[in-house]
């Protein structure tokens, strides 16, 4: 990718962050073939919290890694503003991951040896215009904890640091795979709730894959998958706010 700052479109129509059009991927393991998308047309927009639902295997994960980069589609074409990133190479992914795709996952991943404050700094060192990583970590509630190592925090605690790491360098993108899967409901809302205040304050397009229908209220947008297909797409009027999800 050329170091150009993505092209947003005129004002007036919503800006669409990521597209996919046609997008299959066949995974081929020994004799065994699995078609994980089969197929798949879908925008997110600039700004938007977009739910991914469905049932297990039916490509969520393939999806968001695709959309990230970590993946390369078996057909089909994903457009990053007017940038097609099935065109490039291992290197430009790289790039475009490291400047513009955070990411969350169910597990933390932190770095033990280090604070929550050097947890966050560590992505900050290297990216182009960060947030400040104490104000990162203010962001999702935990300005209390800047010294305290992952050990010496709570799960949900941890998965905060986590999304702090992933936002502090001010990715377009937001990429969150079962973020609240290991947490029990009242430490997960605490980590919906950081996950909003970031979709919020910064306009970070975000995307959040999850069997919990429930937390689909807060989204903008619920994408339901089936068998490597969308088998729905729902626009919520209003959001929820994570507290009043029915969990
Ligand atoms: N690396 C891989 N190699 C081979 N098959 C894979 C691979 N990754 C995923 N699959 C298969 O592709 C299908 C879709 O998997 P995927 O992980 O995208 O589903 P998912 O919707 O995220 O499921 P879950 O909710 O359980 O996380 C599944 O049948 C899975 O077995
Ligand atoms: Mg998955």
């Amino acid at each position: 990718m050329d170091q150009t700052a993505p092209v947003a479109a005129p004002t007036g129509s919503p800006v669409v962050t990521l597209a996919t059009r046609g997008l299959t991927k066949l995974y081929r393991t020994g004799e065994v073939e699995v078609q994980a998308l089969r197929g798949i047309d879908l925008e997110l927009f600039e700004g938007e919290l977009v739910v991914f639902l469905g049932p297990s295997g039916s490509g969520k994960s393939t999806l968001l890694n695709i959309l990230g980069g970590l993946d390369q589609p078996t057909a089909g074409e994903v457009t990053f503003y007017d940038q097609v990133l099935t065109s490039y190479g291992e290197s430009a992914l790289t790039r475009y991951r490291r400047d513009y795709v955070g990411f969350v996952f169910q597990f933390y991943n932190l770095i033990p040896s280090l604070t929550a404050l050097e947890n966050v700094a560590l992505v900050t060192e290297i990216a182009q215009a960060p947030l400040d990583p104490a104000e990162a970590l203010g962001l999702v509630a935990l300005d209390d904890r800047l010294d305290h190592f992952p050990a010496q925090l709570s799960g949900g605690e941890q998965q905060r640091v986590a999304i702090a790491r992933a936002i502090a360098k001010r990715p377009k993108v937001l990429l969150c795979d079962e973020p609240t899967g290991a947490l029990d409901s009242k430490t997960g809302i605490l980590v919906l709730r950081a996950i909003q205040q970031v979709n919020r304050e910064l306009g970070t397009t975000t995307a959040l894959i999850t069997h919990n229908a429930a937390i689909a209220d807060m989204a903008d947008r619920v994408v339901s998958f089936g068998d490597g297909r969308i088998v729905e797409v729902r626009v919520n009027s209003e959001r929820c706010d994570p507290e009043e999800l029915q969990w």
